[in-house]
C-alpha cells in the first residue's frame, strides 16, 4: 500500500503496516466508488473551466476518470477509495494527477460521496416503498368488504375489514416514503469547496460543481458541513421507522397465519417448511422481517453514539458511519422489496374471519352508540350494553343472536331498530368518520393513497440519480 496522504512533516513513509491495516475502509467504502468518481469529475471540470488547474491536465483528468467509472479496473490497494482512485490516476496519467485534489480535502470528498449516495440509496427506497404501499393498496381494494376484527390488546375489539386493516399498514408506509424523501432533501446539499474545515484561498466555483452534480443547494458552512451527518442520520432513521412498521405489519402476517387465527394462508412460494415436522408451513420470511427491524434500529442508535462527543470538524470516528448507513440501506430495501413480493402470496379466509366476529360481541360499541343516538348519556349506554355482553356470554349466545326479549330483560331501553345494530353484515361499512372502517371512508383512503404515491413517484422523477450524472459528466464539456 502507498502512502499519499503523507509528507515528510507527518513522518514520511514510516507509518506501521497495521496502524495502517487498522485503518483502512477500502472493503466498506469501495461501495461508494461511482459516487467517488462523479464528484472528482465534477471538481476536475470545475478546476479546469476556472483556470486554477491548467486546461489539458483537467482535460486528461476527466478522461481518465470517465474510463475508471466505465471499466472499473481493479484498483491500487490504498487505505479508502478516495486515495485508491488518486493513486490508479496516478499509475495512469502520472503527469497530471497531481492536479485533482486542488482545492478538496477528503473531509469534503467524503462528504460529498456519503451525501451523492444517500440521496441514491432514498431514491431506491422511495421506489421499493411505493411499490409495496401499490401493492398493498391494490390487496386492499380487493379486500375492502372482508369482514374480519380488529384487535386491542390483542384480543377482540370492533368489527373491521380486510382492506381496512391493510390500509392502516399502506399509511404507515406512505410515511416512510415521506421520511425518506426528506432524509434525501437533507442530503441534496453540495459540500464541495468547503475542503478540510475552513474552504478555500483558491477561486473555486462551487456553485458549478452544485449543478454540475444535481444538487439543490451548497453548505452554508465549510465547519458544518465536514462536521455533518445528520443527513445519514435521518436516512437511517427513516429506515429504522420503516423497520418498526414492516415488523408491525410481520407480526399481524405471522399471527393471523397461525391455525388459532386462520385468517391468513401462505402461498407455497413463501411458506417455509421445518427440518422435521413435515407437516409445517412456516411464516420465515415475515420472521425474518421481524427481526431484521432489530438491526435497523442497531444501526440507528450506532451512528447516534458514534456522532455524539464528537468535536466539530471531521473526526476519524466518522470514517465508522458506513457501516450503520449501509447496513440500514440493505435491511430496509431486502425487508420492503420482500414484502411487496410476498405480499400477493397471502390468501385471506373470510370463513374463519367472519367466524372470529361471531362466536364474539365486538358489536358491543356499535350498539351503546345506538343509545347515544336516542339521548341516552354514553356512560349509561355503555353500562347497559356491558350488562347485556356478560349475560350473552353467561349464556353462551354470541351477541349477534341475542333476542329481543332476552336484551329487554336487561334494559328495557332495547327495541328491535337498536338490535338490528348487532347485525354482523356491513358491521364495519357502517361507520361513517373519515379514516374509519365505513365504507366511504376506506375508498378515500384508497383514493388518497394512490394519489399520494403517484404524485410521489412524478416528483422522485425529477431527481438527478447517479446513472443521470454519469450520462450527463460523460461528454466532455
Ligand atoms: N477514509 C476516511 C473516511 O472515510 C477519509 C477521510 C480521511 N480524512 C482525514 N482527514 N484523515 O472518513
Amino acid at each position: 500500500m502507498s502512502v499519499i496522504a503523507k509528507t515528510d512533516a507527518s513522518g514520511g513513509t514510516e507509518i506501521h503496516p497495521e496502524v495502517l491495516a487498522f485503518g483502512s475502509s477500502l472493503t466498506h467504502d469501495a461501495r461508494l466508488f461511482r459516487e467517488d468518481v462523479l464528484g472528482s469529475l465534477a471538481h476536475v471540470t470545475m478546476l479546469g473551466e476556472t483556470g486554477i488547474v491548467p486546461a489539458e491536465h483537467a482535460r486528461v483528468l476527466a478522461g481518465a476518470l470517465r474510463t475508471l467509472y466505465r471499466e472499473r479496473p481493479a484498483l491500487p490497494p490504498e487505505e479508502d477509495i478516495h486515495m485508491a482512485i488518486e493513486a490508479w490516476l496516478g499509475e495512469t496519467v502520472p503527469a497530471s494527477a497531481g492536479y485533482l485534489h486542488t482545492g478538496r480535502s477528503r473531509n469534503d470528498q467524503v462528504a460529498l460521496a456519503l451525501r451523492l449516495h444517500v440521496r441514491e440509496a432514498c431514491i431506491q427506497m422511495e421506489r421499493a416503498l411505493a411499490g409495496l404501499v401499490t401493492a398493498i393498496v391494490e390487496r386492499a381494494r380487493a379486500e375492502a368488504d372482508v369482514p374480519m376484527p380488529a384487535y386491542t390488546h390483542r384480543q377482540r375489539a370492533q368489527p373491521v375489514t380486510v382492506g381496512f386493516w391493510l390500509l392502516a399498514h399502506a399509511t404507515a408506509f406512505s410515511r416512510d416514503l415521506e421520511a425518506f424523501a426528506h432524509a434525501r432533501a437533507a442530503a441534496d446539499v453540495c459540500p464541495l469547496g468547503s475542503c478540510a474545515i475552513a474552504g478555500s484561498t483558491l477561486p473555486l466555483d462551487r456553485a458549478r460543481t452544485q449543478r454540475l452534480l444535481g444538487f439543490g443547494r451548497m453548505s452554508e458552512n465549510a465547519l458544518d458541513a465536514v462536521s455533518d451527518r445528520d443527513f445519514a442520520l435521518d436516512f437511517i432513521y427513516a429506515a429504522a421507522r420503516f423497520g418498526i412498521h414492516a415488523s408491525r405489519f410481520a407480526t399481524d402476517v405471522v399471527d393471523f397465519s397461525t391455525g388459532e387465527f386462520g385468517f391468513l394462508k401462505l402461498g407455497d412460494g413463501i411458506a417455509s417448511g421445518s427440518s422435521m415436522m413435515p407437516q409445517k408451513r412456516n411464516p420465515d420470511v415475515f420472521e425474518l422481517v421481524r427481526g431484521k427491524s432489530g438491526l435497523s434500529v442497531g444501526h440507528l442508535v450506532s451512528l447516534l453514539v458514534t456522532m455524539k462527543g464528537l468535536p466539530g470538524g471531521y473526526n476519524r470516528d466518522q470514517q465508522e458511519d458506513r457501516t450503520p448507513l449501509f447496513g440500514a440501506e440493505d435491511t430496509a430495501l431486502a425487508c420492503a422489496r420482500i414484502l411487496a413480493l410476498a405480499l400477493p402470496e397471502l390468501t385471506v379466509n373470510p370463513e374463519r374471519t367472519r367466524a372470529a366476529l361471531a362466536e364474539d360481541a365486538t358489536q358491543a360499541t356499535d350498539l351503546a352508540e345506538g343509545l347515544v343516538k336516542r339521548g341516552v348519556p354514553f356512560r349509561q349506554a355503555y353500562r347497559a350494553v356491558g350488562a347485556l355482553v356478560r349475560k350473552a356470554s353467561d349464556a353462551k349466545t354470541p351477541l349477534a343472536k341475542v333476542s329481543l326479549d332476552f336484551a329487554r330483560a336487561v334494559d328495557a331501553r332495547f327495541d328491535a331498530e337498536l338490535l338490528a345494530l348487532l347485525s354482523l353484515d356491513g358491521a364495519a361499512a357502517r361507520k361513517g368518520t373519515p379514516g374509519s372502517t365505513g365504507k366511504e371512508a376506506i375508498a378515500a383512503q384508497l383514493d388518497t393513497l394512490t394519489r399520494r404515491v403517484g404524485a410521489h413517484l412524478d416528483a422522485l422523477g425529477q431527481q438527478k440519480t447517479l446513472d443521470d450524472l454519469a450520462a450527463h459528466l460523460s461528454e466532455p464539456s
